[in-house]
């Protein structure tokens, strides 16, 4: 996931970059709203991945045990990566 989102934001970059006559309105604000709304995804995912499977749905489908309690810190990482955006944005 972290990958993909390296992947993601490079592309993004170099869109940007790429078209130097266009007059940028990207700043600082427009980087952080859309690093919040892939945030927003990645956490609304998880979310929804928990409140939809059990632990042992993920044990029964032939996960090893920790599997589960990791998607829970995921889960709970994605949203404080939320929260901290947020937080960014409200103080800008
Ligand atoms: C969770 O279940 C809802 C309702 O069926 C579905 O719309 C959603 O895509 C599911 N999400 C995940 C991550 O499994």
């Amino acid at each position: 996931m972290k990958v993909s989102r390296c992947v993601l934001f490079g592309a993004a970059v170099a869109v940007v970059h790429s078209r130097p006559a266009v007059k940028r309105a990207i700043n600082d604000a427009t980087i952080l709203n859309y690093a919040l709304t892939l945030e927003h995804l990645e956490a609304t995912f998880y979310q929804q991945g928990l409140q939809n499977y059990t632990h042992e749905d993920f044990l029964n489908a032939g996960f090893p045990d920790p599997f589960y309690s990791n998607l829970e810190q995921v889960a709970s990482d994605e949203q404080n990566h939320v929260e901290f955006l947020t937080g960014a944005l409200t103080g800008m």
